[in-house]
């Protein structure tokens, strides 16, 4: 018997490359970069189709399902590479379950039949999530989202599962109430008051599923970010000289146009994100982590991938992975846009080495062409850096 479409959702003919057929190809070529076994790939690319349901099907030649803001061309995945000193990276993929529904009731709906059949699969109890429902999914929810969730891919096992929630669900203006009650209900009764000011909470994010110890994190937007600020934010976590480093690698030296009135070169375009993690029922933040959109300033993605060489290898890790990485996700050169790498993230973990994650767009829809405004990567540099 045939399945009938779904009502409402176009379905490609045989020849037409679909979204979930774009993201399967990316996920089988990223797996085998960071050697995950074919069985591994494909089970995890089942979870994802089956996570986005008949979306996946919709061929690529129409517009994406919704506006979502997950990625920059509206598509509903994003892979990540979490770099550490001695291991082959860890390979993560973030998902909009609900991205066919622009209503952020049923896009909620979505998420959490998508987050359940997870649990049933791999068994794990979604208590922490049950308790929040009423914050994060109120009637009538806004955007920009509702539920994300990501897979931490691990080979021959259950994945690590994180679920991404809005606390501007119930309006922008309640959402650091909501951030506060949240960790209140999680154990966290006095950790909103370790957190710094923040221009925006955009994620509260929790692990669920296969973790040594399971994180509540919580995101928080800042505007004009200097790498004086960067330190500050990171004091109790990382040394001022490496947080240094990463903010100036990664921003780059920051053109006259990027600076304040003050002189001081500050992230003046898509602002950085922190993130602070608490575990065990600590108030005080278990982790700290720097967000910068490095696609916002490099002229391309050839630069973005120099920068991202330069911090890898400046923290003791190899940036082969990255590079292949990137060649496994696209065809096109690294030079004809910017934003293959979204964003590159400095991660402290108390009593771990930092780590260094690369944020990976799909660019299912549109590649952003190079911002010109930015003058081209020195070609000496350029031809240096040249992938094969
Ligand atoms: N696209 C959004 C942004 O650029 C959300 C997002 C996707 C994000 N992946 C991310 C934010 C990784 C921080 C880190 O903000």
């Amino acid at each position: 018997m045939t399945a009938l479409p779904e009502p409402g959702i176009p379905t490609a003919g045989p020849a037409e490359t679909t979204l979930g057929g774009h993201v399967l190809g990316q996920l089988r070529r990223l797996g085998a970069v960071v050697g995950l076994s074919e069985t591994d790939t494909a089970l995890y690319g089942q979870v994802l189709l089956d996570s986005l349901a008949g979306a996946a099907r919709r061929p690529l030649s129409l517009p994406p399902a919704s506006p979502s803001f997950l990625s920059d061309d509206h598509s509903p995945v994003e892979f990540s590479l979490a770099c550490t000193p001695d291991s082959v990276p860890a390979l993560r993929v973030l998902v909009e379950p609900g991205w066919a529904h622009g209503d952020m009731g049923d896009s909620a709906r979505a998420g959490l039949d998508a987050i359940r059949a997870m649990a049933v699969r791999w068994s794990f109890p979604t208590d922490q999530l049950d308790a929040l429902e009423d914050l994060f999914f109120p009637a009538g929810a806004e955007g920009p989202l509702a539920l994300w969730y990501a897979l931490d891919l691990r080979a021959g096992k259950a994945p690590g599962v994180k679920v991404y929630l809005n606390p501007s669900a119930a309006g922008p203006e309640h959402a650091a109430r909501t951030v506060e009650e949240a960790l209140r209900r999680l154990g966290y009764g006095k950790a909103f008051a370790e957190l710094p000011p923040a221009a925006g909470y955009p994620f509260l994010a929790l692990d669920l599923g296969a973790w040594a110890s399971p994180r509540t994190k919580v995101y928080v937007k800042h505007a004009r970010m200097s790498a004086d600020d960067a330190c500050a934010l990171g004091r109790s976590s990382g040394s001022a000289a490496d947080i240094r480093y990463f903010f100036h690698a990664v921003a780059g030296s920051l053109p006259p146009f990027d600076q304040g009135l003050d002189g001081t070169a500050r992230l003046l375009r898509r602002p950085a994100l922190t993130c602070h993690s608490f575990t065990g029922g600590a108030s005080e933040p278990s982790g700290f982590t720097l967000h910068i959109p490095v696609r916002d300033y490099v002229r391309d993605d050839e630069e973005a991938l120099a920068r991202a060489t330069a911090v890898l290898t400046r923290f003791g890790m190899d940036p082969t992975a990255l590079r292949r990485s990137l060649h496994a996700l696209t065809r096109r050169r690294l030079d004809d846009g910017a934003g293959l790498i979204a964003y590159l993230a400095l991660v402290y973990e108390r009593n771990r080495p930092p780590r260094i994650t690369a944020y990976l767009s799909s660019e299912a829809y549109a590649v952003r062409p190079p911002q010109e405004q930015y003058p081209r990567l020195d070609l000496g540099l350029h031809d240096a850096l040249r992938v094969s």
